[in-house]
């Protein structure tokens, strides 16, 4: 691990990675999931730039408040965590599914702090009618039957064939991840996430360098979805990773890494 990570500062309500004093990539984990989940690119790319990356409300060591959540609460508290951090922008944002979907709604809030876009295993579109019926079910079951059952239904979909059969130990990760997520955590991110906005209209607003990368195998959201961004988002990049399913940041860390850090390269070369 990085030495220059910091740990959780107790000021500060939100629990945080952050490693060091470079340009600045806002990474923005998914759901049910934590900071924790950007281990391994801290490692890999945490000499290049400096990496910031929260655990959302209800997620990992971050407190809960009362669900519902919203997107727009998570991007306010990113906002407020590089306010804190005193890194007034731009920076860039990297955010996985629903990270993305905080990524889309930050760079709506606050397009003057966001310097470049990485999208990963994410989509523009809202939820449909029976997405939301979905989550509506989600919700009941972990009213109903704890955290440990969400985590229980949603591990099967997350990673692709061959990670369940290989790579054991990011599975066992993946599930204890989901688990520490609280209660509070869990309803409040599944409300916010039913009820995001569409943000297929924001992709043709994008002027910033935006990259999207997708595991081929992603069951969650298929890659025909990162196609489409790569579309309509002017000058995009798409990087499809072979052999990774939702969670292509850990199932392919060097792959990942690598189409990260050539993407970073033009942010350093403008510092200079
Ligand atoms: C996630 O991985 O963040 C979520 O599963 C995305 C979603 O359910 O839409």
């Amino acid at each position: 691990m990085n030495e220059q990570i910091e740990e959780q500062n107790e000021e500060f309500g939100m629990a945080y990675l952050d490693s060091c004093d470079r340009p600045t990539l806002l990474l923005i984990h998914g759901f049910p999931l934590s900071s924790a989940m950007w281990e391994l690119q801290i490692e890999d790319l945490g000499d290049m730039v400096r990496v910031v990356a929260p655990d959302l409300r209800g997620h990992g060591r971050s407190g809960d408040t009362p669900p519902p959540y919203s997107v727009t609460m998570f991007a306010d508290d990113c906002a407020d965590l590089l306010d804190y951090l005193a890194i007034p922008g731009p920076v860039i944002v990297g955010g996985l599914s629903m990270g993305g979907y905080v990524a889309f709604e930050f760079y709506r809030r606050y397009p003057e702090r966001v310097a470049g876009l990485i999208l990963a295993a994410t989509r523009a579109g809202a939820d449909t009618p029976e997405g939301k019926a979905g989550r509506d079910k989600m919700a009941q079951m972990a009213r109903e039957e704890g955290v440990e059952a969400v985590a229980a239904a949603m591990l099967p979909k997350l990673l692709a064939p061959i990670t369940y059969k290989e790579q054991t130990d990011v599975v066992e990760f993946v599930q204890e991840m989901m688990e520490d997520t609280s209660l509070a955590g869990v309803l409040g991110a599944l409300a916010a996430m039913k009820e995001r906005p569409d943000s297929t209209p924001t992709l043709a607003e994008i002027d910033v360098p935006t990259l999207i990368i997708h595991g081929a195998e992603d069951q969650l959201i298929p890659v025909i979805e990162a196609q489409a961004m790569h579309k309509a988002i002017a000058g995009s990049q798409l990087v499809v990773l072979p052999d990774a399913g939702h969670m292509p940041n850990l199932e392919q860390p060097d792959e990942f890494a690598d189409a990260v850090a050539d993407f970073l390269e033009q942010f350093l070369e403008e510092e200079e």
